[in-house]
């Protein structure tokens, strides 16, 4: 029973994140929480522990966001660096999903 469910949660999941559209963006802020927040900060400053150290750069930065959505897309999915690949663990979708999400982030204050 337990292991349907959970089988019925992550259908579902998987489901939602190649959906576009406002529950997208709110998976995709999961999938971000989940894989990127410990190095890249909930606010994508890059101001955590790991992110200093590795010298992860404000995702939020023009540096960052003056990048196009094919090269954004690349360094997440093949990696750069300390920046591990995740190209093996999220959907091309999911990263598609990510890149709105890195644009979507509130700007530096
Ligand atoms: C282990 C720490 C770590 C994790 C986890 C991590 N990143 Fe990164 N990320 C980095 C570092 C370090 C860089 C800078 C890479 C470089 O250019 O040397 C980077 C670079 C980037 C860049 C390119 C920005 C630039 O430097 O031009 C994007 C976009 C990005 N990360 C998104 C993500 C997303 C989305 C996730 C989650 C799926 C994620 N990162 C998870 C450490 C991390």
């Amino acid at each position: 029973m337990r292991q349907a469910t959970l089988r019925f949660i992550t259908a579902s999941v998987l489901c939602c994140l190649t959906m576009p559209g406002a529950q997208a963006q709110s998976d995709a802020a999961k999938v971000y929480k989940a894989n990127c927040d410990l190095c890249h900060g909930a606010d994508g400053s890059g101001d955590t522990g790991p992110g200093k150290a590795f010298h992860a750069k404000d995702l939020r930065s023009e540096e960052v966001q003056k990048q196009s959505d094919a090269a954004l897309n690349e360094v997440i999915t093949k990696g750069r660096g300390k920046m591990p690949a995740f190209g093996g663990k999220i959907h091309p979708d999911g990263v598609t999903q990510l890149v709105a999400y890195i644009r979507s982030l509130p700007p530096k204050k």
